[in-house]
């Protein structure tokens, strides 16, 4: 895997149709079941598949793409050349303009397929799209789906390498690495380190692959939402050693999880795949599980405070401590650039080493 050292030396100053739905949309949940992935990191599918060195790679990488972010001109030439095609079948405003910025300051050309704009809407389907986007001799494709193991799929259609940037309730890749890198740059290390994860876990991607990235990193991940929240199984009290994840716990209370944590993240309400009625009452939710400044003070002193965005202040987290002292919420979005444009580097300069 390259590194941003090459970057800096180098210096100058949704509407969801996927087309034939039911034979797609198994194909796509089977295909998420599979991690596709290489030790080269061809794509950027899901976190299962990125070693702990590969992750420390790719955040180490994003120091640098920090630095030439806080430069006068950034810019730079390092991805020259190169096409970058995003495509968000979901709305999105961090991870789509990052990965756009991201492109742009490494030097790429960068174009976003708008969805409602694009033949989707005459019911291309995803397939075919794919097929399409490959066709123009693109070098990373960056594809945001409300189905689970959509960028699985294409990357199994398509020979151009494939970033997922969020399928369903799946993965978050770059999610996760933004927020590994945002701990890091505040504890140092996440070895031993206690991140409490509260809220909406069964729906939230960014927990899982969250949950994933933290346990490889060897952070001990104490887990707190309402059952009806929480993947079956995932019973208060117990800790998830049986379905493969190691140091994870699922705390009966929010005070247990809260306690002594070195780290807090609470995860947005997704209102919009709420449609089994598992949240009744969202005052309900907020009085039981919601992120205010009582609750903080229970972690350690100064722990930092993360949510992926975006927020529904009041819901899961107060507004005074979402943009309180102890809040990295706009960290993690200025780390999110770095990030991805590690991950870009790492995927399109593959060939030039
Ligand atoms: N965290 C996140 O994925 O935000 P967006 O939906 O705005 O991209």
């Amino acid at each position: 895997m390259t590194t941003s050292r090459e970057v800096r030396e180098t210096q100058a100053p949704v509407n969801g149709n996927t087309g034939p739905e039911t034979a797609e949309t198994a194909r796509l949940e089977s295909a998420a079941a599979e991690p596709v992935t290489d030790g080269q990191l061809r794509n950027l599918l899901d976190i299962d598949s990125l070693s702990r060195q590969q992750i420390d790679t790719l955040l180490d990488s994003a120091e640098g793409m920090l630095e030439v972010l806080g430069r006068d001109v950034k810019k730079t030439p390092a991805l020259r050349g190169k096409t970058i095609i995003t495509v968000f079948y979901e709305n999105s405003t961090r991870t789509r303009i990052s990965f756009e910025e991201a492109g742009k300051v490494l030097g790429a050309d960068v174009i976003n397929v708008s969805v409602s704009a694009s033949s989707v809407s005459k019911g291309e389907s995803l397939y075919n799209t794919a097929l399409t986007l490959q066709a123009m001799q693109v070098d990373a494709l960056v594809i945001r789906h409300p189905h689970s193991g959509a960028p699985h799929f294409v990357a199994r259609h398509v020979s151009a390498p494939v970033v997922n940037a969020g399928d369903g309730m799946h993965a978050h890749p770059t999610q996760t690495l933004l927020d590994l890198f945002t701990l890091r740059q505040k504890l140092g290390t996440l070895e031993g380190k206690k991140v409490a994860i509260v809220g909406d876990v069964l729906y939230s991607r960014v927990a899982r692959s969250d949950i994933l990235g933290l346990v490889k990193m060897g952070a001990d991940v104490v887990l707190c939402g309402p059952p009806t929240l929480m993947p079956a199984g995932w019973s208060p009290g117990e800790t998830l050693s049986e379905v493969g994840m190691e140091g994870v716990l699922v705390a009966e209370r929010l005070e247990e999880a809260l306690e002594d944590s070195d780290a807090v993240m609470t995860l947005r309400i997704q209102q919009e795949r709420q449609d089994a009625g598992h949240l009744p009452d969202l005052r309900e939710y907020s009085n039981l599980y919601g992120i205010n400044r009582k609750r903080l003070a229970l972690a350690k002193k100064g722990a930092p405070l993360l949510h992926p965005g975006p927020m529904n202040e009041g819901v899961e987290i107060s507004s005074d401590v979402a943009h309180g002292a102890q809040s990295v919420v706009e960290e993690q979005v200025r780390n999110g650039v770095a990030v991805r444009m590690a991950v870009l580097y790492a995927i399109c300069s593959r060939g030039r080493d």
